[in-house]
């Protein structure tokens, strides 16, 4: 599909990640050449960084096909099972969410990857029996927004584990300059540059502010797109300056009012202000850590002096 094609196929169409772009690489030519599949492969890192495009970016480079999982689709150890020996040789399982993995299945998982095959028990009871199935060799490449809660052993059976970090502005402006020429819509430099601002350093929510930038050029204007345009579409679209929008204000607003600025346990922001702890941990908080608005003291969070500074207002007195 169109969407599809938007996403780089190669790692020479991918921008920025360099250091995990360089590694994956080498090691897939180093596979490659020694005619072996790839090592499993973890990535790592917040959301909408890439890290399924990478998957499918592995798969393309290995020659080989991608299988798309998630780890909570996988209920029971026969649904893995039924995955794993449909696979080919050499190729790529991605399991998504793979923190989400039940306990029980990761235990069917470890021989699969050290050793390219699969116990299953056959039966109950006393007649219960087990039987040692082969598996051609494959590359696993999970990802997860949360490495810390994959278990140890998991963890250690991956050979290549990438962290993601958030993009440059300057990568961010060439991904949307990209995309925007693949959509056959006139950019400038600047806008594009205004919408990476305000993209929390994250591709996927450049590439969905332009196309809404993008509509207000069609309906508003002649389609192309100019800084005072971008701006006022922006502005429509209550992203702020720093990229923050409606739930970021929420959370930085209700620490700032309900708990005078904190620290306050995530649980309690979570529940006062109707969202779920898993998202804000996942999803909004390490954006407002990395820019430094939010810190994590051992009593829980506390917005920083840079918070009142971007909302205007007085710094209250410790
Ligand atoms: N589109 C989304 N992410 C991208 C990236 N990292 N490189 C190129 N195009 C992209």
């Amino acid at each position: 599909s169109f969407e599809q094609s938007l996403r780089p196929q190669s790692l020479r169409q991918y921008i920025g990640q360099d250091q995990v772009r360089e590694n994956l690489e080498i090691f897939i030519k180093a596979a490659k050449q020694r005619r072996e599949t790839l090592d499993h492969v973890l990535l790592y890192g917040p959301p909408g960084l890439g890290k399924t495009t990478l998957a499918m970016i592995i798969a393309n480079e290995m020659g080989v096909n991608i299988r798309t999982t998630s780890g909570p689709a996988i209920e029971r150890p026969g649904d893995l099972a039924a995955i794993l020996t449909a696979l080919e040789p050499g190729d790529v399982l991605f399991i998504d969410e793979i923190h989400r993995l039940p306990r029980s299945i990761e235990e069917v998982l470890y021989p699969a990857m050290e050793d390219f095959c699969l116990d299953i028990v056959i039966g109950k009871g006393p007649s219960a029996r087990s039987i040692r199935l082969d598996l051609p060799p494959f590359t696993l490449v999970g990802a997860t927004t949360r490495a810390g809660s994959l278990s140890a052993p998991l963890r250690d059976r991956f050979g290549v584990l990438s962290r993601l970090e958030y993009y440059k502005e300057e990568h961010l402006t060439s991904i949307v300059l990209r995309t925007a020429e693949l959509f056959e819509t006139e950019i400038d430099h600047q806008s594009a540059a205004e919408i990476a601002r305000r993209a929390r350093g994250t591709p996927r929510i450049a590439n969905r502010l332009l196309r809404r930038v993008r509509d207000f050029a069609q309906v508003k204007g002649d389609g192309e797109i100019h800084l005072s345009l971008a701006k006022e579409a922006l502005e429509l679209l209550q992203v702020d300056q720093r990229g923050l929008d409606h739930i970021d204000h929420k959370l930085l607003k209700g620490i700032i009012e309900k708990f005078r600025g904190g620290p306050v346990g995530l649980d309690t922001i979570a529940a006062s202000i109707g969202e779920e702890s898993e998202t804000i941990e996942d999803v909004y908080e390490p954006y407002l850590l990395q820019i430094g608005f939010l810190q994590r003291t051992p009593r829980g969070r506390m917005v920083t002096a840079a918070v009142y500074h971007h909302f205007g207002m007085e710094v209250p007195a410790p």
